[in-house]
């Protein structure tokens, strides 16, 4: 057993959701994400233990969804939508500012650990084309430059929980529609860094 006690009691509360062990692999491997920034072969073979699933048919699983990362991922994740809403506004030029200024491609983490860049197929937000998350907070009508500002400042700021309205309002454009009612929680702590797993508060937590 290698999770930390928090973890497994995480675990266990998960599997009473599932008569089927097998079931509960996507949430235990977010669980697992969580525990050790990525999944290891080590997190992975933890999975498995639990649902009763192979190493392989859980690696199967992980290597499939892009939400799980097999390798190390930044403290930030810059993620650019570049389908065919976003890439008609764009998005290819906003992707191609922000690798430039993170200095990394697609797939990859700058040196520092600090930044990494992906592009993502439609992430829901084509009204607000271009559209970028940040540790899968959301900003829309993002420009070039912009995405440059971001990127210069997530290296210098490091803030501690990322904010969709906050983000928007420092780095996006138009948006799709007003959401109206104002998000103050946002992702906690460096990635993956979204709920249920650190991005609410601990009573609501599954
Ligand atoms: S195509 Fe980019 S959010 Fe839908």
């Amino acid at each position: 057993m290698s999770w930390s006690p928090e973890t497994v009691a995480r675990a266990e509360r998960i599997m009473q959701r599932y008569p089927e062990r097998r079931s509960a692999v996507m949430p235990l491997l977010y669980l697992s994400m969580l525990e050790d920034g990525y999944l290891t072969d080590d997190g992975m073979r933890e999975v498995a233990e639990w649902t009763g699933l192979t190493p392989v048919q859980v690696k199967s699983v992980a290597s499939f969804y892009g939400m799980f990362k097999l390798r190390y991922t930044g403290k930030y994740l810059v993620s650019v939508c570049t389908s065919i809403s976003c890439m008609l506004r764009g998005a290819d030029d906003v992707m191609a500012a922000v690798e430039d200024e993170a200095g990394v491609p697609h797939g990859e983490t700058d040196d520092d650990g600090v930044i990494a860049v992906e592009h993502v197929e439609c992430i829901g937000a084509c009204g607000g084309a271009p559209a970028v998350q940040v540790n899968y907070e959301l900003i829309e009508g993002i420009t070039p430059e912009q995405a440059r500002d971001l990127v210069r400042w997530l290296r210098e700021e490091q803030p501690d929980k990322i904010v969709a309205d906050d983000l928007q309002e420092r780095f996006g454009g138009t948006r799709s529609f007003d959401w109206a009612i104002r998000e103050t929680e946002g992702a906690v702590g460096p990635f993956p860094a979204f709920g249920p797993y650190g991005t609410v508060a601990e009573e609501d937590r599954s």
